[in-house]
């Protein structure tokens, strides 16, 4: 990766999207610039507010659209971490342009009269003085090096009026590509909020605002995603799509009183029709790739590939959700940027007979609902996955090879037994997923090389990864552990057991067979992944512990053990998995297994938690792992419901 001075701004080709249901094509943006930078220093459309510029808070939240599958896929994301070019070839939505009739926020002006605007050239926005016209032409222009481009009051290019007038109602067509319309037309007729921003209002679910804006565009998406197809907004469907935005004065519920609202207000719709064409138009006009553009958006699995091995030191980016924190936190600048999320053949899921093909740059939010219909008890694990903007930017393949020790999809696929295929112009090689990691943030991939695909097996199908080996090393750790002293906990874990076994306990304590879930025609799996963290939603792991145990006749057939936050990279638990595989599945095994899972890792302590803390908790995980596989119920925070106990 080479660092390139602001002054110099290399070639880069233009960004075309859909906006308000025309095409925005600018010019010269600089390949490191975000989203919201464009929005709000570009564009001057402030209603994008930037909050933590690190994807956390989601005050900046946009709704991108792009055909997937012959249909309209509209995501909610964090525009302040979205490189801008990403968004070339989709149609944009800022809380801006989602109200049937709304005002010109690119008209009003700020504190001096100048207006940061995107470069229009003569004629192609508002005219001096006057009305915005029904319909906006397409805005067609080039930023200086540098980025924005300045224009006064009434200069040519600039939507506002000469004189400062501001703001302009800006009136859509009902039906055109991209506008939000009452169902059955009418605009410019009531209502003129959008469902998403009526019920705030309507439930009193602002305070200061300055969140507002981002969680009106998480509503945004769920109303087109949920609403719009007939589907409820539950209250679990609120909290998990809203667990990206937060509030910090007017509390939760009536934000989450507002998403369920939604549906009964007067509908409206896009027309997905004429947006589809648009966006169909815009891809068949950007397929040729510029070669000396500094910003590469491969559309091919062949280009992509080509594109790596003639640059090497470009910055390769996916969703941007790790790479958006150095441009925003750390101010790093590349001079060439490779983005891989448009390449087709790395954006399918593919369901094989024993595994899952999933591409690298499959979102996590898709990624985790293709493991999700496989295992559905990974689900609220999934949902724990930072927040929902995040995971509809982020992909699977960016977390894999980003290669964080606390990244959480990892100890996941370690223990469900993932291999992964790296791909060069060279060939494809394929491992499992834990030899991908040689050090801190360090890996055996050549700079030639991309992650392409992640295979996952599927329940019941055979374990692709070896067994463990060798008598000797078996036989070492299992005395090890047999010979240790118990450590406290497994006192207390011997009382809840008895207790559990003696007390008469409702039915959602009884014990019951929970071997074979997520169903399968092998070996039963019983599969759990635990994430511990200083807060429940959007927050990254102190620990992370994913095991699934293979139970024949009540002896460990074969055990898979991924654990993050506990070694310089994501790990599987090999001594651990070596000591349990062959021992009759017992308390016991359990409680020895505990001792032989603290003693494999030697974790750090940090700001998230201290070592002794992480050793402490990687036991008592697996504890919590024996207790459910007895059927034992309300020991996690997943099974308490707060409203049911109030
Ligand atoms: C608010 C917030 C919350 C988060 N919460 C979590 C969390 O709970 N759990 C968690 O694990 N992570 C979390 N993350 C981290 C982040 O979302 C993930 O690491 C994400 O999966 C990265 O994917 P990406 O597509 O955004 O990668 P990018 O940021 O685009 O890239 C990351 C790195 O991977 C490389 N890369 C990407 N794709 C490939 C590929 N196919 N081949 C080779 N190299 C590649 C890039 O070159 C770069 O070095 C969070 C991030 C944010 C901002
Ligand atoms: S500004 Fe906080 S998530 Fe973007
Ligand atoms: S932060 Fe003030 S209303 Fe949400």
């Amino acid at each position: 990766m080479t660092l390139h001075p602001l002054a110099v701004q290399p070639a880069v080709k233009n960004i075309r999207f859909i906006r308000k249901g025309e095409v925005v094509n600018l010019g010269n943006v600089p390949p490191g610039r975000t989203v919201l930078e464009l929005l709000r220093e570009d564009l001057g459309c402030t209603g994008t507010k930037e909050g933590c510029g690190e994807g956390d808070c989601g005050a900046c939240t946009v709704v991108l659209g792009q055909i997937e599958d012959g249909a309209l896929r509209l995501r909610a994301v964090n525009s302040c971490i979205r490189l801008a070019h990403s968004i070339d070839g989709m149609a944009l939505w800022t809380v801006e342009d989602i109200a049937p009739t709304l005002p010109t926020a690119c008209g009003s002006l700020p504190p001096g009269g100048a207006l940061r605007l995107r470069a229009g050239e003569a004629g192609s926005a508002a005219p001096a003085g006057g009305e915005v016209a029904p319909t906006l032409p397409t805005a067609c222009g080039s930023l200086p090096p540098g980025g924005a481009l300045r224009l006064r009051p009434g200069e040519a290019g600039s939507a506002a009026p000469a004189g400062g007038q501001s703001p302009h109602a800006l009136r859509l067509r009902a039906g055109e590509a991209g506008s939000v319309a009452p169902a059955g037309g009418d605009v410019g007729a009531e209502p003129t909020l959008h469902p998403a921003q009526e019920a705030m209002v309507q439930c009193h679910a602002s305070q200061c605002g300055f969140c507002t804006p981002g969680f009106v565009m998480s509503l945004f998406g769920m109303y087109h995603n949920h609403v719009s197809r007939g589907e409820p907004i539950t209250r679990a469907l609120a909290q998990e799509e809203l667990s990206g935005n937060l509030c910090r004065c007017t509390g939760y519920r009536p934000i989450l009183d507002a998403a369920q609202r939604m549906a009964s207000l007067r509908p409206v719709a896009l027309d997905e029709n004429a947006l589809l064409s648009k966006l169909e138009l815009l891809a068949q006009s950007g397929y040729a790739q510029e070669p000396d553009s500094a910003y590469k958006l491969p559309y091919t699995l062949a280009e992509l590939l080509r594109l790596r091995a003639a640059q090497p030191a470009a910055q390769l980016v996916a969703g941007c959700t790790d790479v958006g924190l150095w441009v925003t936190k750390q101010h790093r600048q590349f001079s060439d940027i490779i983005d891989l999320t448009q390449v087709a053949e790395l954006r399918r899921i593919e369901v094989h007979p024993d595994h899952l093909l999933i591409g690298a740059a499959v979102t996590l939010a898709d990624a985790f609902a293709a493991l999700v219909n496989e295992r559905p008890q990974l689900h609220p694990f999934a949902s724990r996955f930072a927040g929902l903007p995040v995971r509809n930017s982020g992909t699977l393949g960016g977390n894999i090879a980003n290669g964080s020790p606390i990244g959480d999809s990892m100890p996941l696929l370690i223990a469900l037994g993932a291999r992964i295929v790296l791909m060069s112009e060279r060939g494809p090689r394929e491992m499992p997923l834990e030899q991908l990691y040689t050090g801190y943030r360090q890996n055996v991939m050549a700079a030639d090389e991309v992650l392409a695909f992640i295979k996952v097996p599927k329940a019941g199908s055979p374990h692709p990864c070896p067994l463990p080996e060798g008598e000797g090393v078996e036989t070492e750790i299992k005395n090890a552990a047999l010979s240790g002293p118990l450590a406290p906990s497994l006192l207390w874990a011997e009382k809840i057991e008895a207790e559990t076994r003696n007390a008469a306990r409702p039915a959602s304590l009884a014990p019951s067979p929970l071997w074979g879930e997520g169903g399968g025609e092998g070996l039963p799996e019983f599969l759990r992944v635990y994430k511990i963290s200083k807060r429940y939603d959007d927050d990254i792991s102190a620990v992370c512990l994913a095991i699934n145990l293979h139970i024949e006749k009540g002896v460990v057939a074969r055990a898979s053990i991924g654990a993050g936050g506990v070694a310089a990279t994501p790990a599987r638990a090999a001594r651990t998995e070596t000591f349990l595989t062959g021992q009759p599945w017992t308390q016991a095994t359990a409680q020895r297994a505990m001792q032989v899972l603290r003693a494999e890792f030697s974790p750090i302590s940090d700001m998230r938690a201290s070592s002794a803390y992480r050793s402490e908790v990687l036991g008592n995980l697996l504890q919590r792992y024996w207790l459910e596989s007895q059927g034992v119920e309300q020991i996690n925070l997943e099974s308490f419901v707060l409203e049911e106990r109030a």
